[in-house]
């Protein structure tokens, strides 16, 4: 299938890594792909395609060669398909669907990027388009740390690495009015908190990327709601998983 930029295809694994505990890096040759694709988009991979009874599964792009042809993925082993995902050797191929979704607004300026857990996989790529960037990121452990981008700010809860607390606490010192944009991405709860700990000033500037569990991928099956400040919800894969963290009902997020 391809059609308005969206490409489905068998890409081959160029290499398959573990980064720390159960983090793993996957790089794929995708030329159509990785010339299509922005910053804060997806792709729904299906490995091992039609071996064995996995769907396909929602992964950031995490960073993009369009010359080598290549996109990376950066995951965490949580159940069965990423499972399936880490055992990728050199030249297996991998079902996928992409790029989908809305990426960051993507804006000259200075940036603030919070991450929390494995939301920073998409930040490399999103760093490679900023002109300034100061990238925060908490994890419970210094699990994951290592894949930070250099010169990242860290909190752990466990003060393994960083500061001791949460990534919040990190924002007590920050200068909001320097920043241009805000990207927030991580676990709903880390990024409510992230939200409501900005001035409302700058809630305009904040945007968000949003994880609900994915059937489709493409605003089919209607299997990713996410609550509307306006009333209603929006589809994560189709209006996100980037929204304008005014536009989201955070209330009403679980
Ligand atoms: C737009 C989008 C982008 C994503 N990008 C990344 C990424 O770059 N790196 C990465 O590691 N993960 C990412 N995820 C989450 C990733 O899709 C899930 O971890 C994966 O689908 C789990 O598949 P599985 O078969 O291994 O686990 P499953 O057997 O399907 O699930 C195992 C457990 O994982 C948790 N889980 C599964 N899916 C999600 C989800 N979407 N959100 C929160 N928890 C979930 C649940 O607790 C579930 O019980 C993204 C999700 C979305 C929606
Ligand atoms: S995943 Fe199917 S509508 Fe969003």
């Amino acid at each position: 299938m391809s059609s308005a930029g969206l490409v489905d295809t068998d890409a081959r694994v160029i290499a398959c890594s573990r980064e720390d505990e159960d983090i793993f890096r996957i790089e794929l040759e995708a030329p159509r792909i990785a010339s299509a694709c922005r910053p804060g988009q997806f792709a729904m991979l299906e490995p091992s395609p039609g071996a064995f009874p996995v769907s396909r599964r929602p992964l950031t792009f995490s960073s993009c060669d369009p010359e080598a042809g290549s996109v990376t993925f950066l995951f965490d082993v949580v159940g069965a398909g990423t499972s399936i995902l880490s055992r990728s050797a050199e030249g297996d191929p991998v079902r996928i669907l992409g790029p989908l979704g809305r990426g960051w607004e993507t804006s000259p300026g200075r940036w603030l990027m919070v991450a929390g857990g494995l939301g920073i996989a998409g930040f490399p790529f999103l760093l490679s388009t900023a002109d300034e960037a100061v990238v925060m990121a908490g994890t419970r452990t210094g699990r994951g740390t290592s894949c930070c981008p250099p010169g990242t700010v860290l909190a752990t809860e466990d003060g393994s690495v960083g500061v001791r607390g949460l990534v919040t606490g990190l924002l007590e010192d920050v200068e909001w009015d320097s920043f241009d944009s805000i990207a927030v991405c991580g676990p709903s709860a880390m990024m409510r908190a992230v939200v409501a700990s900005a001035p409302p000033r700058v809630l305009g500037r904040i945007q968000v990327s949003m994880e609900s569990r994915m059937g489709c991928g493409w605003g089919v099956c209607g299997g990713c709601p996410v609550p509307s400040s306006r009333g209603g919800f929006m589809s994560c894969c189709k209006d996100g998983p980037v929204f304008r963290a005014c536009d989201v009902d955070w209330e009403r997020i679980s």
